[in-house]
């Protein structure tokens, strides 16, 4: 009898079936559990990486909300047609604080990964409101309605706690100051502007949709994608960054 007929004995008999099952699915859960512990090493250590400003996080919860990842993802493979069109792979550290993150594999639009300086604001308000204006093949919908949308205050105040649940170290005077840094970052005439980036280094404060809405005291929608936008990608200075320095 050849070893794979001994089969039979393990589905005559179901208790040994239930430990073969077991052992099977053990051996599973090991090859994919066991590399969790290992994972401090694998996430590099960067310079710059910080939580998203409120006037961000509004605007990636727009993102969000309005199903951009459907067409986009966020991911540069570390594949050379892609380092080429989008720029440097992406590091598992500058997702660190994209709760959740929005990697995705379905293009029908180009990654977004590094978007951010790659336009001007204006091009992103005039894309985003109709893309065919832009680029007169597009099959992206138009946002016209971000523009006249407000960003509703009561929801900002709950974007940092919720996101320091699950792990983005947003500090207590963050979030107490969260409605304020979202008004301060579309306002360079603010008083509040050195405060604000001290908060959040390297955050830039303009006016992001070129509205009226940031001297109105208000901050529309389209402030907030297009601040999103601006800031995807552009944490790492990637003219310092050796990768294998990093690696801890
Ligand atoms: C139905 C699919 C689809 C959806 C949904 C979609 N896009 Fe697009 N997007 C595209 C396509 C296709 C292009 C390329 C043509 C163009 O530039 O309009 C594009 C281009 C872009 C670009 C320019 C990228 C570059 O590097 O040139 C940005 C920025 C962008 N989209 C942002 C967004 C945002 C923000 C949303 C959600 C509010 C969104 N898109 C929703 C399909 C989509």
């Amino acid at each position: 009898m050849s070893l794979w007929n001994k089969h039979a004995i393990f589905e005559k008999n179901s208790i040994v079936l239930v430990l073969g099952i077991i052992v099977v699915v053990a051996i599973g859960g090991l090859v994919e559990i066991a590399p969790l512990f290992y994972l401090r090493s694998t996430i590099e250590r960067v310079e710059g990486v910080r939580p998203y400003t409120p006037l961000e996080l509004a605007g990636r919860a727009i993102y969000v909300r309005e199903g951009c990842y459907n067409c986009h993802s966020q991911m540069i493979r570390p594949l050379r047609d892609e380092v080429e069109r989008y720029g440097h792979y992406s590091l598992a550290a500058e997702s660190m604080y994209d709760k959740p993150f929005q990697w995705g594999s379905k293009r029908t639009g180009p990654d977004l990964a590094r978007v951010g300086g790659k336009y001007s604001d204006e091009w992103h308000v005039a894309h985003l409101s109709n893309p065919r204006s832009i680029v007169p093949q597009s099959i992206m919908p138009g946002y016209p309605f971000l523009a006249t949308a407000e960003v509703r205050p009561e929801t900002v105040a709950g974007h940092l706690p919720t996101n320091r649940v699950g792990g983005v170290p947003y500090s207590a005077d963050q979030i107490a100051k969260a409605l304020e840094d979202m008004r301060t970052q579309v306002n360079p005439e603010s008083p509040n502007v050195q405060a604000f980036q001290a908060r959040y280094p390297g955050a830039t404060v303009r006016n992001f949709s070129g509205g009226t809405s940031a001297a109105a005291g208000t901050v529309s929608e389209m402030d907030a994608l297009v601040a999103y936008l601006q800031v995807l990608g552009t944490m790492v200075d990637f003219k310092t960054y050796d990768a294998r320095a990093n690696i801890r």
